[in-house]
């Protein structure tokens, strides 16, 4: 497993025995996962979802603390959920992530190395921010550089979570960065091995993650999700944004704005796929050797109907819908199954922030 933890330093790839409750915290609905390990794979605890008010999280900031701490209330309590430990994950403006290039270190030298010198990588102030950072060891023995992580986030917005979740009585254990945290769901349920094109459409923005042998090599965000999809129906038939939502997800049938909601989604799924292609351009002049096998979509934006599909002709890559649940057996008595099959594209992020160990 990968990933980081901010504000505390911590080490990844330990064998954990208790694991933290998965908490993402989007800016349409709160997804929350608990899983405990079983065997070489997961089982699933509980896991729920609930929608905030618009404008409560806007860019990964907390805008609306106390709207957000009430819909946490009430998902813990419909949930029944016992653990108080949580991870979650920010990412936006307040987060920065970058690959730095340094001569092999043992661990508390590169720990001052970035204490001193992280100024230099990041464009805010050293004292404004919580940085982690993890060696990802690419040094070989011809060469005795290694790419490390770092990691930088606002401690005003990590804090701000902090204290909302203090609030309501969680303990926050390990705040990570959405693109890892995706990046852990994949390996958890597909392994590590092939080149993937994880794509997250959420509802104000896309993230792309180009993995090759378990490394992230490109990480993109680009401000433009799903609900831009409801905008666009909201102001093409005049009609309240809640209304645009339902014609959106299939609640209310199209009638006669067929062909108008078919123009519609054309052209935002061709935004998508255009920046998709732009981040796969990017990659194969970089690395023409590791061709990509699949993309991987996840969010509720995923649920497109045909967005696979439209995905796989224009980029000639297959395209399919990440199901985070593959390695994870679960009570069908407790939990429905179909409720699982229909969630499971969000809930994406929220698995893989479950597998992160309470004790690190
Ligand atoms: N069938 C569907 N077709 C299109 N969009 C859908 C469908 N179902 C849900 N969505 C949209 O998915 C979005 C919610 O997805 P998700 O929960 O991944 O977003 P989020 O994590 O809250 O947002 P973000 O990550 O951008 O902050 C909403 O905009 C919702 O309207
Ligand atoms: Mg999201």
């Amino acid at each position: 497993m990968k990933g980081l933890t901010l504000p505390k330093i911590t080490l990844p790839f330990i064998k954990s025995q208790n694991l933290s409750i998965g908490l993402d915290i989007g800016s349409h609905s709160i997804k929350v996962c608990e899983l405990a390990q079983s065997g070489s794979g997961y089982r699933l605890l509980s896991l729920g979802s609930t929608i905030l008010p618009q404008n409560a999280v806007e860019d990964g900031i907390l805008q609306d603390p106390d709207a957000v701490a009430q819909s946490i209330t009430a998902l813990v309590s419909n949930l029944k959920l016992q653990g108080k430990k949580v991870s979650i994950s920010v990412s936006g403006y307040s987060v920065i992530v970058k690959k730095i290039n340094l001569a092999v270190m043992s661990a508390s030298e590169l720990e001052s190395h970035i204490q001193s010198e992280a100024e230099q990588y990041i464009p805010f102030d050293i004292d404004d921010v919580y940085i982690d950072f993890q060696d990802l060891k690419t040094n070989t023995e011809e060469n005795d550089r290694t790419d490390v992580m770092l990691v930088a986030a606002k401690k005003d917005v990590v804090d701000g979570y902090l204290t909302m979740l203090r609030s309501v009585g969680l303990k926050t254990v390990v705040v990570d960065v959405d693109a890892f945290a995706l990046e852990n769901a994949y390996g958890a349920n597909f392994g590590i091995e092939d080149n993937v094109a994880l794509v997250d459409i959420g509802a104000s923005k896309m993230n792309i993650n180009i993995i090759t042998g378990g490394s992230s090599i490109l990480a993109r965000d680009v401000i433009l999700g799903s609900r831009l999809l409801t905008e666009q129906i909201q102001s093409k038939f005049d009609i309240s944004f809640e209304e645009a939502e339902a014609i959106k997800v299939g609640q209310t049938p199209p009638g006669d704005k067929k062909k108008e909601l078919a123009d519609i989604f054309m052209a935002t799924c061709a935004q998508w796929s255009t920046e998709i292609k732009r981040a796969l351009d990017f990659y194969s002049s970089n690395y023409p050797d590791e061709p990509i096998s699949k993309i991987v979509l996840s969010g509720g934006g995923a649920k497109v109907k045909g967005l696979c599909e439209f995905f796989q002709k224009e980029t000639g890559i297959p395209a399919e819908i990440f199901n985070p649940f593959v390695n994870t057996n679960f009570n069908d008595k407790k939990i429905d199954s179909e409720y699982i099959n229909f969630i499971a594209p969000e809930m994406a992020l929220s698995t893989g922030l479950a597998t992160r160990p309470v004790v690190v």
